[in-house]
């Protein structure tokens, strides 16, 4: 459930028609919902109530600071994967001891940046990873809590671009050499195993393939215990699905997930951590964009937005759905056809719908791309030199620009002509 809802024939973000907000800001336009997403990082935190967790939102999702502010003030913990996003949640006021750094890449700057900020733990994903962080934290003076993610060759049943759990995948350490790798850990000054980690992917529709990697991972916790190590958390990543299109069958909850948790891990005696994004932001955001033109073709006619493939790449890059509806509500029984509605970039490949049926709307009108807070703004870009678009929160019957929109000479600006070019 989400809190974007028709009222008097307008679509509102809670209680602030987005209309008001159009004139305000302009558009395309981001907007998240601050009730949506505390709603959702409750329904996993309840979820868990009868383990001792953390859920750790997945900042890549939506990582602008005010979003991240009101979930670590309800408690959140963050999962971060770059520097970058360990400073936002930092900056949202996010204590180290509530940040688990993941990723496959770290670098050495970046691991001795949070080692000295201070991190709840680090999951590590290779051995030479382990190695270059054992230095780092011996040459700090520090002991660091880690666990490494292991890759249980499960298939998540995704897109194959957002499936991690598999053997071919490039993350985590096979489970079938985990045993050595934690004894080449425990070996190593700096580092404090603490646990275990998994991820196997995004936008799963079902709960089986989340049991059988979570069943990996207890047998694996037995095992290591009784090679000695401390196995007192277990991180299971995030990776459950959102309804993208209303009249798909509903992915499971929150509540049968962690039933799941509860029954797979439960008996072990571990504090658990989850990493959830999309379901958090997913649905507690929207797209605003305007109609340009409708432009009638052979065949089939279409709607020129202005929000493109750089705005929101999702349906470009991996083919996704997203619901897209008319601000103004279509009058009952009013008749649709189908449009194919297209971005102004200069690519085929700037489609967000083809043949999706909408009611005929005229240029100018204000349209929503439903579910588009997760993966949406973070993943824009200013090609064809199309300024980053404004982000806002609205809670309420308030709302606040969370981010501006650049104008043209802040992004021109950052440009800067070499010397011998001015002096040719
Ligand atoms: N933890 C780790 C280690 C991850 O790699 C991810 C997502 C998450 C947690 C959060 O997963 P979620 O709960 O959001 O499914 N850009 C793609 C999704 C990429 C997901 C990458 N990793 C999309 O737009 O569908």
């Amino acid at each position: 459930m989400d809190h974007f809802l028709y009222k008097g024939g307008i679509l509102h973000a809670e209680d602030v028609p987005l209309p008001e907000i159009a004139a305000a800001v302009g558009t395309p336009a981001y907007v998240y919902s601050a009730a949506t997403l505390l709603r959702h990082y409750r329904l996993f935190d309840e979820a868990l109530a009868p383990l001792p967790h953390l859920v750790c939102y997945a900042v890549k999702a939506a990582s602008n600071v005010a979003i991240l502010k009101l979930l670590g003030d309800a408690g959140a913990g963050m999962d971060v994967v770059s520097e970058g996003e360990y400073r936002r949640a930092r900056a949202a006021g996010v204590p180290g001891d509530r940040i688990v750094f993941s990723g496959v890449g770290k670098t050495r700057a970046e691991m001795r940046h949070v080692l000295e900020g201070g991190v709840r733990q680090i999951n590590l994903e290779s051995e030479p990873e382990m190695r270059l962080l054992s230095e780092v934290a011996t040459s700090l003076g520090v002991e660091v809590p880690v666990t490494v993610r292991v890759n249980p060759d499960v298939d998540a049943r995704t897109h194959e671009k957002i499936a991690t759990g598999r053997s071919d995948n490039k993350f985590g350490i096979p489970i079938s050499k985990a045993r050595a790798v934690y004894a080449e850990i425990a070996a190593l000054p700096g580092l404090r195993v603490v646990g275990i980690d998994v991820h196997i992917g995004s936008q799963l529709t079902d709960l089986e393939p989340f049991r059988l990697a979570y069943r990996k991972v207890a047998d694996l916790t037995e095992t290591l215990r009784a090679d000695g190590h401390t196995i007192e958390r277990l991180d299971l990543g995030g990776g459950l699905g959102i309804p993208y299109a209303r009249s798909n069958l509903a992915p499971p909850l929150p509540s049968d997930y962690g039933a799941l948790i509860a029954e797979e891990v439960g008996h072990l005696g571990c504090e658990i951590e989850i990493e959830p994004g999309r379901l958090i932001a997913g649905n507690a955001g929207i797209l605003m964009a305007s109609t340009v033109f409708v432009k009638e073709g052979e065949g089939r006619d279409f709607l020129i937005v202005d929000a493109a493939m750089n705005d929101l790449i999702r349906p470009a890059m991996y083919g996704a759905h997203h619901d897209i509806v008319p601000v103004r509500e279509a009058a009952p029984g009013a008749e649709m056809r189908p449009f194919d509605i297209v971005g102004p970039v200069c690519e085929s490949g700037d489609t967000f719908a083809k043949g999706r049926d909408m009611v005929p709307l005229s240029e100018g009108e204000l349209i929503a791309f439903r579910s588009a807070g997760a993966y949406g703004a973070v993943m824009a870009s200013e090609y064809n030199s199309r300024p980053l678009v404004p982000e806002v929160l609205v809670q309420g019957d308030q709302y606040a620009v969370i981010r501006p929109r650049p104008t043209f000479d802040e992004m021109i600006s950052r440009d800067t002509i070499p010397q011998w070019l001015h002096d040719a």
